[in-house]
């Protein structure tokens, strides 16, 4: 087995299947942020990603990829059903989302979480080389720092998590709580999107464990764990320089075109997520239809929605109340060949997501509770001529950065309406003035500059990133 002195371990390999030109299946980097992150880093030695590859049954091997090699961990039918349908995405998903819609808890999804955070650690424990570093993603594996430090003690082990941590209150109802947070103790460092969750989390371990803890560090057996904030970002610079270049300018054009040439388009893109608020966002712009304050012809409303978790009860439902309600909506307030929202479910490439950014007067992102948000991140860098107004809900974790964006509390419908047409009509100073500032911190505070706080506070000795030069 191929050992690497970087190791990073998520749910999903960084990778999409695709069909070659010659018909072949080949495999492809997928285009997600935390792969753009930490792929200059990767790169540089020979790291391994540890990942599920999709599907069920038999883990495929599979070719290095741009440098990285992939060591993918199978999963069965079973797996899937009660680990990632049922304990990550229906128990610790909605929980850690301020429980907005009901977690369930069964005993089988927690065997299978287990079950297969113990089968990614092994994994890691095969592929790391003595004294490697290993960075674990998300909440699906909040195991795995401990069962990885029972097998390999020698390991230098970071936990990041990319979504929210909920008070002690709410993480308080889950039966196995003491196992889960001494699962994620067995990291080095554990990383949050927001000071709060650091807090809480520290606060959790006391109450629980019994263990002394402040919000930076905590005592564990003879060790010490850091804890702290680390928001992630977006690559800026990328994002920028598509947005800017005349293929997107005129593909913007020709979808401001397509919309009928209104004189305000709104735009919302998120995955279907009852935490993301698209039914509260509907029912606010139907009152501003029904009070006149906004005209079909004069302003448009896109939604993209792209399904997910789709095996969920709760995703299922929501999909069905979402598509009901543009369907009402546009059947009430469109007119023939023009439809007061463009309600669109596919995933588009890279390009054509920045043609709407820029398109976009407005982007409405009105999560009910988001970890972090990227899309308004990406927004704000596709904004190449300061212009465009960000309404963004107090929820998300980037409101604490972009603290410039129209902010709004999207369950207060008053102050969501309002909220909305404070951007719609916003003076065009004030909006270049907000916009300005965002872009400037976030082209300081990038993807690579998170992977690097991150990383070097992890490699507290900086022998690793030292040896490579830096995460950057
Ligand atoms: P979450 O991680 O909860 O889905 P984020 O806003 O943090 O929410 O990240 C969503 C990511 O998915 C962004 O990078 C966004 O560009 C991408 N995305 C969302 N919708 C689409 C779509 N229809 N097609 C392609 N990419 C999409
Ligand atoms: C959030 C989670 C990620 C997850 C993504 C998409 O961003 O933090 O870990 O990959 O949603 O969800 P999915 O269930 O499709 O992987």
């Amino acid at each position: 087995m191929r050992q690497s002195s970087l190791v990073v371990v998520a749910m999903r390999l960084p990778i999409d299947d695709s069909v070659a030109p010659d018909g072949a299946c080949e495999w492809r980097r997928s285009p997600g942020g935390l792969v753009s992150a930490l792929h200059p880093l990767l790169r540089q030695t020979p790291a391994t990603w540890v990942g599920w590859a999709g599907g069920s049954g038999p883990a495929p091997s599979l070719p290095d990829v741009d440098g990285v090699r992939m060591h993918t961990v199978p999963l069965t039918l079973d797996d899937l059903r009660d680990h990632y349908e049922g304990f990550a995405n229906a128990t610790l998903w909605p929980l850690y989302h301020d429980a907005v819609e009901q977690p369930e808890h069964h005993r089988r999804w927690w065997e299978a979480y287990q079950r297969v955070n113990q089968r990614y650690a092994e994994a890691t424990a095969a592929v790391a080389e003595p004294g490697a570093i290993v960075w674990v993603q998300d909440y699906h594996l909040q195991l795995v720092p401990g069962l990885l430090r029972a097998l390999r003690p020698d390991l230098r082990i970071g936990f990041f998590l990319h979504v929210p941590f909920p008070p002690p209150e709410l993480f308080m109802q889950l039966p196995r709580r003491a196992e889960l947070l001494r699962g994620m103790l067995g990291a080095d460092l554990v990383g949050f999107q927001r000071a709060q969750a650091a807090h809480n989390f520290a606060q959790l371990t006391t109450k629980v464990l019994g263990v002394s803890a402040t919000d930076r560090r905590i005592a564990v057996d003879d060790r010490v764990v850091r804890i702290g904030a680390f928001p992630v970002s977006i690559d800026t610079a990328e994002m920028s320089a598509l947005a800017g270049s005349p293929e997107v300018a005129e593909r913007a054009q020709r979808f401001r075109r397509d919309l009928g040439d209104p004189a305000h388009v709104i735009l919302s893109v998120d995955r279907m997520d009852y935490t993301k608020g698209i039914e509260q966002r509907l029912t606010a712009y139907s009152e501003l239809l029904a009070s006149g304050h906004v005209k079909v012809r004069d302003t448009v409303l896109v939604q993209v929605a792209v399904p997910s978790r789709e095996r969920v009860g709760q995703y299922q439902v929501l999909r069905d109340r979402v598509e009901r309600e543009v369907g009402r909506i546009n059947g009430e307030f469109g007119r023939v060949g023009e439809p007061a929202i463009h309600y669109l479910t596919q995933p588009f490439d890279r390009a054509e997501l920045a043609a709407l950014y820029r398109v976009a007067d407005v982007m409405a992102v009105t999560p009910l509770r988001d970890g972090m948000n990227l899309v308004a991140k990406e927004y704000v860098a596709a904004r190449v001529d300061d212009s465009g107004a960000l309404l963004l809900s107090e929820f998300a974790g980037s409101a604490t950065e972009l603290s410039q964006a129209y902010l709004v509390n999207p369950h207060d419908l008053e102050g969501l309406k309002q909220g909305l047409l404070s951007a719609l009509e916003a003076d065009p100073a004030d909006v270049t003035t907000r916009m300005r500032a965002m872009r400037a911190h976030l082209h300081r505070y990038d993807i690579r500059a998170w992977a690097r706080s991150y990383l070097s506070a992890l490699d507290e000795s900086g022998s690793l990133l030292h040896r490579l030069g830096g995460p950057a």
